[in-house]
């Protein structure tokens, strides 16, 4: 393994052309033309400014409406309801988590993921010998679970400002009422993440390019229903299979407690967004307009399922060592990550197929990407967040845990 501090000049310009080489691949990947354009400035700002990266605040400009109603009529049941519940459901960081447990992230027997998630003992075949539970291995485990929870924080942050951007321009009253719990939520999400990673795991990465890309285009749009699909369906859908995996998988008992709450509040924000934007799909647009949406979505579907390869932890441990394409084959086949696209995508497609975005049109791109085979599952609003934490504990996870798990209940 190379210490990053101790790169060739080579090396480094090896990194610099396999960023560039990465951003030219959107434009491959991304097959519908006027997706690509609309991500295209994000992505300049992302992958070659690395605008998430510089150390200092990023400013975005959001033109979206302020929408007052001076009537205050209770117009949606079923948000009026979300709010409610959002109410009684409150919770304090400070007071619900135990924050004295002792957190060692390179403990072995109380790991954050197990050895299965990315099982380093592959590794092997591009050159790099990391046994299973040595000091390496649990570094590497260190560095990914500390990746991932923090990109999770970042999207924490992004789900912050879109809440509470959406909050001031839907049209309904208690989509007001229930957006307002929700931007508690997020910051109290934000809290938390943070609060881990700083407190427990000591490590904490920058934002992913791709995910600064995705969130950037969200805040520059100034269609509430955009920034919505996007946050709410798109990456609180991604983060809701993400969290359900780690909440089965993690040994370590404040994480799984923490992601427990964190589960449930979430459910209920994808409920929302689900009903909002039937509503608003089925009513409110053009099919130009709703065509739009639907190729959107599955665009970033599948950019969200090809691009999250942990490479800031490549950069830092193994590049020079081995090449990008080599790490990325390793995550993708890793058992860990396979499993957090199939809950992903369990959680996504079945409200894609709600909200009008999977219609007879897009089936066929859905089935062509394998994806068709999770449109039968229950949406968000047949699912909360206590029925959802219940199938996670029922369901056997293939490949990815080692040994009993803990039990909270
Ligand atoms: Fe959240
Ligand atoms: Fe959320």
């Amino acid at each position: 393994m190379k210490d990053p501090n101790h790169l060739s000049t080579l090396d480094r310009l090896r990194g610099q052309v396999d960023a560039y080489r990465e951003a030219a691949g959107l434009v491959t990947e991304v097959e519908n033309p006027s997706v690509l354009l609309g991500l295209l400035p994000s992505a300049a700002r992302g992958f070659l400014v690395k605008r998430g990266k510089q150390g200092v605040p990023s400013l975005m400009t959001s033109g979206h409406e302020t929408y007052f109603d001076w009537n205050y009529t209770a117009d949606m049941p079923e948000m009026r309801d979300l709010y409610r519940r959002a109410k009684q459901n409150q919770w304090d960081a400070e007071v619900a988590l135990d924050w004295s447990t002792d957190v060692d992230p390179e403990n072995f027997e109380v790991p954050i993921l197990p050895y299965e998630f990315f099982a380093t003992e592959r590794m092997r075949d591009v050159g790099i010998d990391i046994r299973r539970g040595s000091r390496e291995d649990m570094q590497l485990r260190h560095d990914i679970s500390s990746w991932m929870l923090s990109q999770f924080l970042h999207g924490e942050q992004g789900a912050l400002h879109a809440a509470a951007q959406v909050t001031e321009s839907v049209r309904w009253m208690d989509g007001k009422f229930y957006g307002a719990t929700q931007v508690m939520d997020e910051a109290r999400h934000v809290e938390v993440f943070h609060g881990y990673l700083s407190r427990k795991l000591n490590k904490l990465y920058d934002v992913n390019d791709n995910l600064f890309t995705i969130i950037d285009a969200l805040m520059h749009d100034s269609r509430w229903d955009m920034k919505f699909l996007g946050m709410q369906i798109m990456i609180e859908g991604l983060a809701l299979g993400a969290f359900g995996l780690f909440y089965k998988v993690t040994r370590e008992p404040l994480l799984k407690e923490l992601l427990k709450y964190v589960i449930q509040d979430e459910a209920r924000h994808v409920h929302y967004g689900v009903i909002a934007l039937r509503e608003h799909y089925q009513k409110a647009l053009s099919p130009r307009e709703l065509a739009e949406r639907q190729d959107w979505a599955f665009e970033v579907a599948l950019l969200m399922r090809n691009r999250f390869m942990a490479h800031e932890v490549y950069e830092e441990r193994f590049q020079g060592a081995i090449s990008r394409k080599q790490w990325n084959d390793l995550v993708l086949s890793a058992p860990g990550m396979t499993e957090f696209r199939q809950t992903m995508f369990e959680r996504l497609v079945p409200n894609l197929r709600f909200i009008g975005l999977l219609d007879d049109r897009m089936e066929h791109h859905y089935a062509q990407a394998g994806l068709l085979r999770y449109v039968g599952g229950k949406n968000a609003s047949q699912l909360t967040g206590d029925e959802m934490l219940a199938e996670l504990d029922a369901r056997p996870l293939a490949g990815v845990s080692d040994g009993p798990q803990i039990a909270l209940h």
